[in-house]
């Protein structure tokens, strides 16, 4: 198949570009790394990419998007993601990269069909104590998640309108390459510099957190799948974690219970996320097996290879 992969210089969506060319197809890799939240980790993954993907560099949000839409799929993974980092000067890049980027992606595919794949969030259900089901309530706490369930409508009227859309709402992804502003990442590179762990909040906070490998399985399974058109899906391990456990797991990897120094909560941050992934299993046979110590362990097997990578790059 010939498939699009947009946000392919992210967290994400460079592993997707990884998997599709593992899995011989063809495919265009398309993103604006300068828009990214973190531009030099994505413009590193960009780089990284040359050898495996035609690379198209598009501003989703500006630029005329129809050569996108010549594709048997598109994987639409490029955005502006993160709750803390939407409000105040951060909603208006945030409503751009995420709403207008999807509405112009969404009509760009308008007349040729392909299928397309869209990236929401679980913070669409804010804070819940039960797993959260797909056709649950909606509870927004921040622009970011307002702006996923605004992205949400968008693909359900492209549904309506005849396009085969299917959303995703990946639960706390984690892994190799994981984005500099999510807790893991910040976490282990605190930790190997020997600094104490910045925790927002008390640490109770729960998520299902779930390894990259296992959202790309997914959303590779999501992009080869003939669903209804509208069809949400949960991709999230169904065993939320507290924060303290799960830096209890990362002290029993690094050999000793790091230290942690406490922030201020993030205003619209869930205290929990528990993805009930049933639909998932049940309509493409997807579970996530990754473990969280094991996941874990990746993770931090990739933050020492880059820093060893960049040592001798250095030299
Ligand atoms: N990582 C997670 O845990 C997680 C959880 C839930 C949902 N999501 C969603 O999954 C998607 C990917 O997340 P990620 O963690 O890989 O983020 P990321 O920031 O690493 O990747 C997003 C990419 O989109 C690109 N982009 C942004 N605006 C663009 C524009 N206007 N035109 C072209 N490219 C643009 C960026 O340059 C970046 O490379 C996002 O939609 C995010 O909201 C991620």
């Amino acid at each position: 198949m010939r498939i699009v992969v947009t946000g392919a210089a992210g967290f994400l969506g460079s592993h997707v570009v990884d998997a599709l060319a593992e899995a011989g197809h063809e495919v265009l890799a398309a993103d604006a790394p300068a828009r990214a939240l973190n531009p030099a980790a994505s413009r590193r993954n960009w780089a990284g990419l040359a050898d495996r993907a035609a690379r198209l560099e598009i501003d989703l949000a500006v630029d005329d998007l129809a050569p996108l839409a010549a594709a048997d799929a598109v994987v639409h993974l490029a955005g502006r993601p993160g709750v803390r980092t939407s409000w105040g000067a951060g909603r208006a890049p945030a409503e751009r990269d995420n709403v207008v980027a999807t509405r112009r992606l969404l009509q760009a595919c308008a007349a040729r069909r392909p299928r397309v794949i869209v990236a929401s969030s679980s913070s669409v259900y804010g804070s819940r104590d039960l797993p959260t089901r797909e056709d649950d309530p909606l509870s927004p706490a921040s622009p970011y998640a307002a702006g996923k369930v605004e992205v949400e409508r968008l693909a359900a009227v492209a549904a309506r309108d005849g396009l085969p859309v299917t959303v995703l709402r990946y639960f706390s992804v984690y892994g190799p390459r994981q984005r500099p502003d999510m807790a893991f990442h910040r976490f282990i590179e605190a930790a190997l510099d020997g600094r104490p762990l910045p925790v927002f909040g008390d640490g109770r906070r729960s998520r299902s957190f779930t390894h990259v490998a296992d959202v790309v399985d997914a959303t590779l399974r999501a992009a080869a799948a003939d669903l209804p058109g509208g069809t949400v899906l949960n991709v999230g391990r169904p065993e939320p974690v507290t924060v303290r456990a799960a830096i209890d797991l990362l002290g029993e990897l690094l050999g000793g219970r790091p230290a942690v120094r406490g922030q201020e909560p993030v205003a619209g941050d869930a205290t929990r996320t528990w993805a009930d992934s049933g639909r998932a299993a049940r309509l493409l046979g997807w579970t996530a097996g990754t473990g969280l110590a094991e996941g874990l362990a990746d993770q931090l097997a990739w933050h020492r290879g880059l820093r060893v990578r960049d040592r001798v790059g250095a030299a």
